[in-house]
């Protein structure tokens, strides 16, 4: 079982190589990757609502690279608190911002500079520069006080950390007694080879990095969440799991062979009272 990054994984380079992928999004959002992005992908792959995303800044909606909808995992209220980690050029950040409204707050954490300055200036452009903030900071060491937010969601974001155990422990630490947690995330019904999870391009690139579901769950019953649910919301096909894995060029009888091995999911849990 890999809980977290193999030892012999080269942390600073894997971030190094997490930025760098995210920084050339931020550049060229039109670029060649090998993972979908944009607006209409968000729409037609991910249900998200098309005129809700048509009023945010383009800027934003063609540099989402997320892989589930978490603002359809649960309801966000008026003055809610809710924060974004990895939030990216802001497209749920934006989204959850509509929803906590004047009175509450929405702080995105990312650590692609690239990224955070297309968000905020995005939050400008809506007019929700007063409520949205972006900090520097990495999933693994929340920029964030204690018992400070109501809600946590991430998108595609949690497979990329190197240190799982410390993400979770840093989201029970930021949630109030109560809180939510709504994650969209790729998570895998397969054990990854150790020589696969280290490579870094593939960890890079969401599926090294990714978790097994029972896994996924024992590590936030470890982090002291109860009522956890990871509920698929796609399964990918062999044909899915060769564009997700340039850096492996695999064979069509492998492919085969990964065909339903990664799916995006739904992960809801709550914080205990
Ligand atoms: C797959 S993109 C998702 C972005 C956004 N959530 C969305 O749906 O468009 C990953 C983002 O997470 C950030 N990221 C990756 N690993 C991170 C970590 N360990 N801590 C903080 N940010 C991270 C990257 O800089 C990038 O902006």
């Amino acid at each position: 079982m890999a809980t977290t990054c193999p030892a012999t994984l080269d942390v600073p380079r894997l971030r190094a190589a997490i930025q760098s992928m995210y920084e050339e999004v931020a550049a060229d959002p039109g670029g060649d990757f090998h993972f979908h992005r944009g607006l209409d992908y968000a729409v037609d792959f991910l249900r998200y609502d098309r005129s809700e995303l048509e009023a945010l800044p383009a800027a934003t909606t063609s540099r989402f690279a997320g892989v589930a909808n978490p603002l359809r995992i649960g309801p966000i209220a008026p003055g809610e608190t809710v924060v974004d980690i990895g939030s990216g050029a802001g497209q749920d950040l934006l989204l959850a911002a509509r929803r906590t409204g004047p009175t509450g707050r929405a702080i995105g954490v990312d650590m692609t500079a690239a990224m955070r300055e297309v968000a905020l200036r995005s939050a400008a452009a809506a007019g929700l520069g007063a409520i949205v903030e972006v900090r520097a900071g990495l999933a693994e060491q929340l920029p964030l006080a204690d018992a400070s937010a109501d809600v946590v969601i991430s998108n595609g974001v949690l497979n990329l950390a190197a240190d799982k155990e410390a993400a979770f422990g840093e989201i029970a630490r930021v949630l109030r007694p109560g809180g939510r947690l709504h994650l969209g995330d790729v998570v895998i019904a397969m054990e990854l080879h150790m020589h696969e999870r280290e490579n870094v391009e593939l960890w890079a690139g969401c599926v090294a990095g990714a978790l097994e579901e029972w896994t996924y769950r024992s590590l936030l019953a470890d982090a002291g969440f109860d009522e956890i649910e990871i509920l698929p919301t796609r399964i990918y096909s062999a044909e899915d799991a060769g564009v997700l894995t340039p850096g492996l060029d695999l064979d069509e009888t492998t492919l085969k062979t990964l065909d339903g091995a990664f799916m995006s999911a739904f992960v809801r849990a709550r914080k205990p009272l």
